[in-house]
């Protein structure tokens, strides 16, 4: 029986998955970069700076470090796994491979979560620079604009915004890439423009004090967790996408070359984009006016008397957050896919429609996200999304260490540098963020996972175990 738990699954070669479950190979890697950039960079830096800043004040820019430099030694890890195991199911696949059946299945059920609340926080973050200008144009009531959390009913712009970008996937996966690649230039304009408007008025007395909350995390008076990893725990929703690239495997023309490129490139031109946004946000106005705002970026334009640059920067995010959610909703899309093909999840949702896009599942998971994102908190949803996130990436890395030992020979077509040092910063750094989120949100997502195992043992066991691992 144990011995069943921990059974692992070989990873089929796309072509090897029988034609109604086959995805269409039509990616290669400039689409994997665009796609990479157009999931990572998002509501992190546009949004939850702003909620960063209000846990560890300037020293968000150590925030900032301290989650990149964990996640880049994630990518590394994930770069090696997903060229040795092209296969849409991401960590998912490479656990049930490498680490056993039961693991797998909590690595996807914490990447549902994932990809799910992600989709959820990057609407509210788009809502949140989208509502002051469709007040303004339209008279829209604001109260139809925010969750109940904030003097509001419903979320409605959110809603919106899953509706039409699940649309677009329903079209056909190489479509919606070539208008992402589109849309990700436009997204990495707004950041620029918003860099060289608010540096020249860096002040350094504005990063005075830098730490005023310390390092670790701490309970304040009012109640909130705050400090610089606490802050790290929340902005590290900043780095992830790239991981969406891994999810995209099979239907990568090239995957052995592309992926690496995809998954390694996108995270070092988001690692150098952000230092400089977050350096110039935090240089240009004291961190006390924008903690916390739903539109942080647009706000410090505002205040630097720039209205006209805060409006282009609020129209471009607009137009160009919708990215984050087509790499994620693809990815989630991806990831339940693999998971019913399986047998873990009911089989019917892993049909293909005759484009090669997985219509069903796409449609399931707009409408669970869209109903989250109408009615909870960004700050809330994004730490549980990062909770889920940390689990799938810490596992990665431990695939990545236990193969290195168990299969040393095995081709790789990616090689992460010092691996043991990597995976091993990867894994700790992972472990130390998720214990620096609220403990609500631990204990969130701890309540996931139990409901996950039960249904691990009533539904997807029995069903994975009369089907046979093939
Ligand atoms: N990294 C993505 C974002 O910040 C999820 O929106």
């Amino acid at each position: 029986m144990a011995g069943g738990l921990f059974r692992t699954k070989r990873v089929k070669d796309a072509a090897e998955q029988a034609p109604e479950h086959r995805l269409a190979a039509t990616l290669s890697w400039p689409h994997l970069v665009a796609l990479g950039v157009g999931a990572i960079v998002g509501t992190g830096i546009l949004t939850l700076i702003g909620v960063g800043a209000g846990k560890a004040g300037p020293a968000v820019i150590l925030s900032f470090v301290i989650a990149g430099a964990i996640c880049a030694c994630a990518a590394l890890a994930y770069a090696e796994m997903a060229t040795m195991m092209p296969a849409s199911g991401s960590a998912y696949a490479y656990s049930y491979a490498v680490l056993g059946e039961i693991i797998a299945w909590v690595v996807g059920w914490s990447l549902i979560l994932e990809y799910s609340l992600v989709v959820s926080t990057v609407a509210v973050g788009w809502s949140g620079y989208a509502a002051p200008l469709l007040h303004a144009w339209t008279g829209m009531p604001l109260e139809l604009m925010a969750g109940p959390h904030a003097n509001g009913i419903v979320n409605l712009p959110a809603i919106f915004i899953i509706a039409v970008v699940a649309g677009l996937l329903c079209l056909g996966t190489k479509e919606s890439a070539t208008l992402n690649a589109a849309l990700v230039v436009v997204k990495i304009i707004a950041l620029a423009v918003f860099v060289a408007v608010a540096l020249p008025y860096f002040n350094g007395a504005n990063l005075e004090p830098f730490a005023p909350f310390g390092f670790a995390k701490t309970i304040s008076p009012d109640g909130v967790e705050r400090g610089v990893m606490a802050a790290a725990a929340i902005i590290f929703f900043a780095f992830y996408g790239f991981d969406a690239i891994s999810t995209a495997a099979e239907e990568t023309k090239n995957p052995g070359r592309d992926l690496a490129i995809g998954i390694v490139g996108s995270m070092i031109a988001c690692v150098a984009i952000y230092m400089l946004v977050a350096v110039a946000a935090v240089g240009a106005t004291p961190f006390t006016h924008f903690a916390n705002s739903p539109e942080p970026l647009a706000l410090i334009l505002r205040d630097l008397g720039r209205p006209g640059f805060a409006t282009f920067l609020a129209v471009s995010a607009i137009i160009a957050l919708p990215t984050v959610l087509l790499g994620f909703l693809f990815g989630q899309s991806r990831i339940f896919f693999t998971m019913a093909r399986d047998g873990m999840l009911p089989i019917g949702l892993a049909k293909v429609s005759k484009r090669g896009s997985p219509v069903r599942i796409t449609l399931f998971t707009a409408a669970i996200v869209a109903v989250i994102a109408g009615l909870l908190p960004i700050d809330e949803i994004a730490a549980l999304a990062n909770a889920g996130t940390l689990a799938a990436f810490t596992a990665v890395a431990v695939c990545m260490m236990v193969l290195r030992v168990r299969a040393p020979d095995m081709p790789r077509m990616f090689r992460t540098p010092l691996w043991w040092l990597v995976g091993a910063i990867a894994v700790l750094g992972c472990i130390y963020l998720f214990f620096s989120l609220p403990v609500k949100t631990q204990l969130w997502f701890l309540a996931w996972n139990a409901l996950g195992v039960v249904i691990y043992f009533a539904y997807a066991r029995p069903r994975v175990s009369a089907k046979g691992i093939e």
